[in-house]
């Protein structure tokens, strides 16, 4: 049976009206947010919304907000009539894309700044990136009010810094957090790999196999940090063209770097290829 298109709203008002209908009849409803150019690693989130909500709310907003000055807000991929497509062979019911200007109208000045979690690794690297990316994802979560949210593990530190959000000012929301969805060669899916040519594109596998080189690390006996680090920097710069950001082996629960893996430990990696940044993660075990 063909899925029935998807009600596309623009508007917040329009939005707050669809959805108290929808809770009227005691709904659970399930809100998958995202910046759009969806690919398999969104619809995995998607899907389970689906399983597990009775309506789901997918929004696409590329906020500007999240972007440094220096950064890709502009070259972002839009693909607003694909991703469309996508959700409704999905069933996704709402898909709100607003404007900027109905997010940030003249004279907006509100800024949600969560400390700690967010201030390591992509904080250093990202000054006011996840000042951005609080702040619209706790105006979507007032606009929508769902009863579920749902992130990805891709962004590792962006659900955590949500996660302490969401515990912070008591909102009434589940969090939930899915795996990663990667390409068969192991590349973490994400909107900015259609910026790499066909060179970087085999040269991006390198994040996913320093990552791997942690692991194997780990099961030949190794727990030094510095020792891990090391082997997972030679992945990296084996590629000439890439630039590491940061390598990093800290704490799945505050992001501090560990010096040796004695639990539960998060590897984490961010590369420039050219132009193109990408990051990537894998929680290790002993
Ligand atoms: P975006 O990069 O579009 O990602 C939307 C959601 O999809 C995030 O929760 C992200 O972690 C998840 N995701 C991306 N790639 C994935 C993959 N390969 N596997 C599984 N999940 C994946 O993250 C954002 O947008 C924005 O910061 C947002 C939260 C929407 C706020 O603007």
């Amino acid at each position: 049976m063909a899925a029935r298109e998807p009600r596309l709203i623009r508007k917040i008002a329009e939005l707050r009206e669809a959805l108290t209908l929808i809770r009227r009849e005691r709904k659970r409803v399930g809100f998958v947010p995202t910046m759009g150019a969806l690919h398999e690693g969104h619809l995995s989130l998607v899907r389970a919304c689906k399983t597990e909500c009775d309506c789901t709310v997918v929004s696409i907003f590329v906020n500007p907000t999240q972007f440094g000055p220096q950064e890709d807000f502009e070259r972002y991929p839009r693909t607003l009539d694909r991703d469309l497509a996508g959700l409704r062979s999905c069933g996704v019911e709402l898909v709100f894309a607003p404007e900027a200007r109905e997010m940030y109208p003249p004279g907006f000045d509100t800024w949600v700044e969560v400390k700690g979690v967010s201030e390591p690794l992509e904080g250093v690297c990202r000054p006011g990136h996840f000042r951005g990316v609080a702040t619209v994802v706790l105006k979507l979560f007032n606009i929508v009010q769902p009863d579920v949210a749902y992130f990805g593990q891709k962004d590792y530190q962006q659900a955590l810094v949500i996660e302490k959000m969401i515990r912070d000012l008591d909102l009434p929301i589940i969090l939930r957090v899915l795996p990663t969805v990667r390409e068969s060669d192991g590349l973490a899916m994400s909107s900015r790999n259609s910026y790499l040519d066909p060179e970087s594109r085999k040269q991006a596998t390198v994040l996913w196999r320093s990552l791997c080189r942690a692991a194997e690390c780990l099961r030949n006996g190794e727990r030094r940090a510095d020792v891990i680090l090391r082997e997972m920097r030679q992945v990296i710069d084996a590629i000439p063209n890439a630039r590491t950001d940061y390598v990093a082996l800290v704490n799945p629960e505050t992001l501090q770097p560990v010096d040796a893996i004695t639990g539960k430990t998060l590897a984490a990696v961010a590369v420039r290829l050219g132009k193109t940044r990408l990051i990537d993660n894998l929680l290790l075990e002993p």
